[in-house]
C-alpha cells in the first residue's frame, strides 16, 4: 500500500498525483494547496477519474510514504532562470517545513530552485536528511536524450549538476566523441529546452509529472537514478545539494561515487557546485 501526498496541487503536483492514482502506484492520496476551492476541484477531478481514497486534511500527510513538495511560483517568459525564484519560494518552503513537522515518509522536492530547497529540507527543516531527495535530473536527462536523438545519436543521456543553468550533460559515456564546441552548443539548447513549453502552454506538466512518478517507482525498486542530494564530499563537493547518480531508498540514499568524468564535465560540475553552494548558504 503506497500513500502519496502532494503539497502544492498546481500543474506539477496535480498531474503527478493524477498519474500516481491512474497508473496504480498510489493506493491513497493526500492533497494540499493554499487555494481551498482549487484544491477541492483537483480532488474531485481525480476522484472522477479513479476510485481512490483522497484526503485533503494536512494531518493525513504525516504518515504518507511520499510527499511531493511542488508548492510555489514557477518560471514565466519573464523569469528566466530557476534560481531567480529563490526569494519568492523560500518563505513557502519554510511554511511547508512547519506544516510537515512529524512527517515520516520521503519528501520529493520539486519547487525551484530545486537543488537549493532540497538542501534546505535536508539540512534545516527538522526532517532527517535521509528523508529528502530532489527531482530534476531524470527530466534533464530525458531532455538531453531528445537532443542526442535529434543529432542522430540513439543513446540515453545523463545530466548531472544543477537543475538549471549549470546543468552538466555527460558526453564521455557516449559511444561517439562529441567535440567541446558542439557540447557547448548542446548545453545552450538544454538550458532553453523548457522555455518553448512555458511560452506555449504556461508551464511544463507531462514531462516532469511522468518522471516524478517514475522516480518514486525507482525508489521502490532500489534502482539507481540521477537526483539531487547533499553531496557531503562526494566528487569533492560540499555545502550544497546537486544532481548525482544515487540509489535512494525510503530512508536514505547512497551516491555512486565511481563515475569517471572528463575534464570538461568535472569543470562544469565544480562550477555548478560553486553556484549552488552560494545559494545554499542563504537558506
Ligand atoms: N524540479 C523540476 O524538475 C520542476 C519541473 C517543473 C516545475 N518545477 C517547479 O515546481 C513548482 C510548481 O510549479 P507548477 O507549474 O506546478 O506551478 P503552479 O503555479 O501550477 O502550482 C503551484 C501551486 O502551489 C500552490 N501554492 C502556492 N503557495 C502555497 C503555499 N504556501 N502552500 C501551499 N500551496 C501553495 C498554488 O496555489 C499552486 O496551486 C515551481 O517552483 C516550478 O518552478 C520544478
Amino acid at each position: 500500500m503506497v500513500k502519496v501526498a502532494a503539497f502544492g496541487m498546481g500543474r506539477i503536483g496535480g498531474e503527478a498525483a493524477y498519474i500516481s492514482a491512474v497508473n496504480g502506484f498510489a493506493d491513497e492520496l493526500v492533497l494540499y494547496d493554499i487555494m481551498p476551492e482549487f484544491l477541492h476541484a483537483q480532488k474531485l477531478d481525480i476522484m472522477h477519474a479513479k476510485d481512490i481514497p483522497v484526503s485533503t486534511r494536512i494531518e493525513d500527510m504525516k504518515d504518507a510514504d511520499y510527499c511531493i513538495f511542488s508548492a510555489g511560483y514557477s518560471r514565466s517568459p519573464n523569469v528566466k532562470t530557476r534560481a531567480d525564484l529563490f526569494d519568492k519560494n523560500l518563505p513557502i518552503a519554510r511554511e511547508a517545513a512547519e506544516l510537515l513537522k512529524g512527517f515520516s515518509g520521503k519528501l520529493i522536492v520539486i519547487t525551484n530552485p530545486m537543488d537549493v530547497f532540497t538542501w534546505y529540507f535536508a539540512k534545516h527543516s527538522g526532517l532527517d536528511e535521509g528523508q529528502v531527495v530532489g527531482f530534476g535530473g531524470l527530466l534533464d536527462s530525458r531532455r538531453f536524450t531528445v537532443a542526442l536523438n535529434s543529432m542522430g545519436i540513439q543513446e540515453e543521456g545523463m545530466v548531472l549538476g544543477e537543475h538549471g543553468e549549470n546543468q552538466v550533460p555527460i558526453f564521455s559515456k557516449l559511444s561517439v566523441d562529441v567535440p567541446e564546441a558542439v557540447r557547448e552548443e548542446v548545453l545552450l539548447g538544454l538550458r532553453g529546452s523548457s522555455m518553448p513549453v512555458i511560452k506555449g502552454k504556461g508551464g511544463t506538466v507531462f514531462g516532469p509529472a511522468y518522471h516524478i512518478v517514475s522516480m518514486m517507482q525507482k525508489i521502490e525498486k532500489g534502482e539507481e537514478f540521477i537526483c539531487s542530494l547533499p553531496a557531503n564530499g562526494a566528487y569533492g563537493i560540499e555545502g550544497c545539494s546537486i544532481g548525482l547518480p544515487a540509489k535512494v531508498t525510503r530512508d536514505g540514499a547512497k551516491i555512486n561515487e565511481n563515475l569517471k568524468l572528463d575534464d570538461w564535465e568535472s569543470a562544469k560540475l565544480n562550477a555548478a557546485a560553486e553556484f549552488l553552494s552560494g545559494l545554499c548558504r542563504r537558506v
